[in-house]
């Protein structure tokens, strides 16, 4: 059920070295040993400004219509969130805000939900404390419910993370492995049966 669903997979950190880019990574990974279609991307790849009403006022830019265009197309989603302070980070607010404000008066876009509504999402987090970045998780949840996102039960928080991967970026312990692979099959399961052909 869940072959070739398209899955997109992205962390909330840009830092070259970050833990929660690597965890994407073998995320993105598991996710097409599951035969999925994934789309791994990189915040920093996207041009998008600290959001400003004033500065949307004069357009939208295109790197955020381009996030929008990528998150919809996207039934399943895995979002790798960095603990800064207790909650997620300023990047991914950031990217997350803009993607879900309309665009007034554009045909597919002034629906500021419709990039997310309906979306299954799984949450991973790194951090090199005990908590694994777990609290970022508890704030991002109620963002991604509020955009009508489902969540998926299962999420995975990786603690100690600075120790946990290897040279290659691969995860060292085979149990760590396994909690990713649960959350990505769980999601690719739930939203091979939400979006089913009806
Ligand atoms: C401003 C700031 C606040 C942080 N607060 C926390 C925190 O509350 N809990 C935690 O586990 N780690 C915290 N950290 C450490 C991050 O988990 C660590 O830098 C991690 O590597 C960031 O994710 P990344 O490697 O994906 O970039 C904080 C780091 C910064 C820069």
């Amino acid at each position: 059920m869940s072959t070739s669903t398209p899955l997109l997979v992205f962390a909330g950190s840009t830092r070259a070295q970050s833990l929660n880019r690597q965890l994407a990574a073998v995320a993105a990974d598991i996710g097409r040993d599951a035969g999925a279609a994934v789309t791994h991307i990189e915040l920093a790849d996207f041009d998008i400004p600290l959001y400003n009403a004033d500065l949307e006022a004069q357009g939208t830019p295109r790197d955020v219509v381009r996030l929008k265009e990528l998150f919809f197309a996207h039934p399943a989603w895995i979002v790798c969130s960095p603990e800064y302070n207790g909650s997620y980070t300023a990047l991914l607010k950031n990217a997350l805000d803009w993607a879900s404000s309309p665009v007034a008066g554009h045909p597919e876009w002034q629906d500021g939900l419709k990039p997310f509504r309906g979306k299954v999402v799984g949450m991973l987090s790194a951090s090199p404390g005990a908590l694994g970045g777990l609290r970022s998780q508890s704030h991002l949840a109620p963002l991604l419910v509020n955009l009508e996102c489902w969540l998926a039960p299962k999420a995975f928080a990786l603690g100690g993370a600075a120790s946990a991967f290897d040279a290659n970026g691969q995860l060292v312990q085979a149990a760590h492995q396994e909690r990713v692979r649960a959350v990505v099959e769980q999601v690719l399961w739930a939203a091979g049966r939400l979006h089913a052909p009806a």
